[in-house]
C-alpha cells in the first residue's frame, strides 16, 4: 500500500516509524514531515492544514491510505474530503472531530450520556462569565471553546487570573473565533492520565494508558507546554480502572455520539483527572493520537498498525488485532532554549548518529529540519528520546542516558519524566 502521514511533529515521526514496520506498506510519504521522517519516508512540502493540497497530492500519487496526525486538518474536514474522492483515511470526520474542536459540544455529550466530568457552564459574553466566576470563586478553570493549539485553557488560582483570561478571550479576541464561547468549569484535583482507544464506531480497541508532562519544569512547575515527555504504560490506570474507563467513558461517548447521528472512527483520546479515591473524570477529549504520548505508546505495540487503521475504516476492529509488549517506554522531550516562550530556530543538533547505535532507544524528531545536510532545530519541541525496557527504572535510565548524548545550543529537558509512576509500581 502507498501510505501518507499528514503532519510533521514527534507523533507523526512515531507513526511513520510504526507504519514502516508494516508488511502492508510499500511506500510512505509524510506531509510535510521533518528531518526524522526524511530518513524513512518521502517528505512532501505540503502543510497539514492545506486540505486542498493534501487531497490533490494524495489523489495524484494514488495513495491507498492517509493517516492524519493533528487535530486541525481533522476539524477542517480532511477525512470527509478524502472520502469524497475515494481515498481511505484514518481518523474522524469533521462532525466527529467536534468532540475536540468544541469544548462545549464535548461537555454536552458528557452531560447527556452520563460521563463523569467537572461541573461547568458555557458563556458567550464577558459580563455573564465574569458574574459566574465571581460567584464561584477560585481556583476555577477557563477554557476557550474552540481549537487554540493547546493554549486555550487557564487554570486560574485567583478570581483576578480568571477574569484576565476572560478579557483575553472575549475582549482582546486572542483566540479569534475559537474564543466566541467559553467553558468555565470546576477545578479538579488529582493526577492526570491519557487513555486512548481505536474506534470503528462499533468496536473499540484500547491502547495502553500513558501520562503526559505539560509544565515546562521539573515537579510540574512553570508554564504549560505542548508536553515535555510521556511514559506508558502508566500504572495509575490498573486493570480495574481500565475496564471502568472503557465502559463508562469510551463506550458511552462513542455510543452517545452515534445516538446524535455521528459515527466516530479513528482514535479517541480521553484526558482524565483521577482523584484520590481513584475516580476518573474526563477533562477533555481529543480526536487523534496524543503528542507526546504516541512516542511512548507505539514502541510498545507489537502488532501491525496498518491492519488496525484499515479495520477502523472498515468496521472490523477486534481484540486480537493488537498485542502489547510487556515493557515500559519513557519518552523525554528535548526543547529549544526559551520554549514555551519565544525561541530561535536553526541550531545544529549534535549526537544523533550515536543514538542510532543504541538498543531499545528511539529518537523521534519533532521540530527538526535539514539545512545543508545538517539536522537543525525547527520548533519548540525538537526531539523525543525514548527508552524501552521491561523494568520501568531501566526504561527511564535508557532515555536519560541517551538524551545526554545529544545537544544543541539552548537545549533543555525535564529531569523527572516518569517519576510519578513509582508511587503506583509494586
Ligand atoms: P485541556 O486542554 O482541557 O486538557 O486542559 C489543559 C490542562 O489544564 C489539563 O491537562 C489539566 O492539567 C488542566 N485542566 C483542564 N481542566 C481542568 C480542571 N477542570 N481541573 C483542573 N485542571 C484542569
Ligand atoms: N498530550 C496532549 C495532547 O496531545 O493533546
Amino acid at each position: 500500500m502507498r501510505i501518507a502521514v499528514v503532519g510533521g511533529g514527534g507523533r507523526e515521526h512515531a507513526l511513520a516509524y510504526k507504519i514502516r514496520e508494516s508488511k502492508l506498506c510499500s511506500e510512505l510519504f509524510c506531509l510535510p514531515g521533518n528531518a526524522g521522517t526524511f530518513k524513512i519516508a518521502k517528505n512532501e512540502n505540503i502543510s497539514a492544514e492545506d486540505i486542498e493540497a493534501v487531497v490533490r497530492f494524495t489523489k495524484n500519487k494514488k495513495i491507498d491510505l492517509v493517516v492524519v496526525g493533528p487535530e486541525n486538518p481533522l476539524a477542517l474536514g480532511l477525512v470527509d474530503e478524502l472520502e469524497k474522492v475515494g481515498i481511505k483515511a484514518f481518523g474522524p470526520k469533521k462532525e466527529a472531530a467536534k468532540i475536540e474542536a468544541s469544548k462545549s459540544f464535548a461537555k454536552y455529550i458528557f452531560e447527556k450520556y452520563d460521563i463523569a466530568t467537572a461541573r461547568y457552564r458555557t458563556f458567550d459574553n464577558y459580563d455573564d462569565a465574569k458574574k459566574y466566576v465571581e460567584k464561584e470563586g477560585a481556583p476555577i478553570v477557563v477554557k476557550a471553546d474552540g481549537l487554540a493549539a493547546g493554549k486555550g485553557v487557564t487554570v486560574a488560582q485567583s478570581i483576578d487570573e480568571a477574569l484576565r483570561a476572560l478579557v483575553e478571550i472575549f475582549i482582546d479576541k486572542k483566540f479569534k473565533d475559537a474564543g466566541k464561547r467559553v467553558v468555565i468549569e470546576e477545578f479538579l484535583k488529582g493526577e492526570e492520565a491519557s487513555f486512548l482507544v481505536f474506534s470503528d464506531s462499533k468496536n473499540i480497541l484500547p491502547m495502553i494508558a500513558a501520562q503526559d508532562h505539560k509544565p515546562v519544569f521539573d515537579n510540574d512547575e512553570g508554564p504549560n507546554t505542548g508536553g515535555m515527555g510521556a511514559y506508558a504504560k502508566a500504572p495509575i490506570v490498573d486493570k480495574q480502572m481500565e475496564e471502568y474507563i472503557i465502559e463508562n467513558v469510551m463506550k458511552k461517548a462513542i455510543e452517545g455520539l452515534k445516538k446524535e447521528g455521528i459515527e466516530y472512527k479513528g482514535v479517541l483520546y480521553a484526558g482524565l483527572m483521577i482523584d484520590e479515591n481513584k475516580n476518573p473524570y474526563v477533562l477533555e477529549f481529543n480526536c487523534r493520537f496524543g503528542d507526546p504520548e504516541t512516542q511512548a505508546i507505539l514502541p510498545l505495540m507489537e502488532s501491525d498498525i496498518v491492519e488496525v487503521f484499515m479495520a477502523s475504516i472498515e468496521g472490523t476492529l477486534s481484540n486480537n488485532l493488537i498485542k502489547w509488549k510487556d515493557a515500559y517506554a519513557v519518552s523525554v522531550v528535548a526543547a529549544s532554549g526559551g520554549y514555551p516562550g519565544s525561541y530561535e530556530k536553526g541550531k545544529v543538533i549534535y549526537g544523533l548518529e550515536e543514538l542510532e547505535r543504541l538498543e531499545d532507544v528511539y529518537a523521534f524528531h519533532a521540530g527538526t529540519a535539514l539545512k545543508q545536510g545538517e539536522v537543525v532545530t525547527n520548533g519548540g519541541r525538537v526531539l523525543n528520546i525514548v527508552g524501552v525496557d521491561k523494568d520501568f527504572k531501566q526504561a527511564q535510565k535508557k532515555a536519560y542516558d541517551a538524551i545526554k548524548l545529544v545537544n544543541f545550543e539552548g537545549m533543555h529537558y525535564r529531569k523527572d519524566i516518569g517519576n510519578k509512576a513509582y508511587k503506583w509500581l509494586r
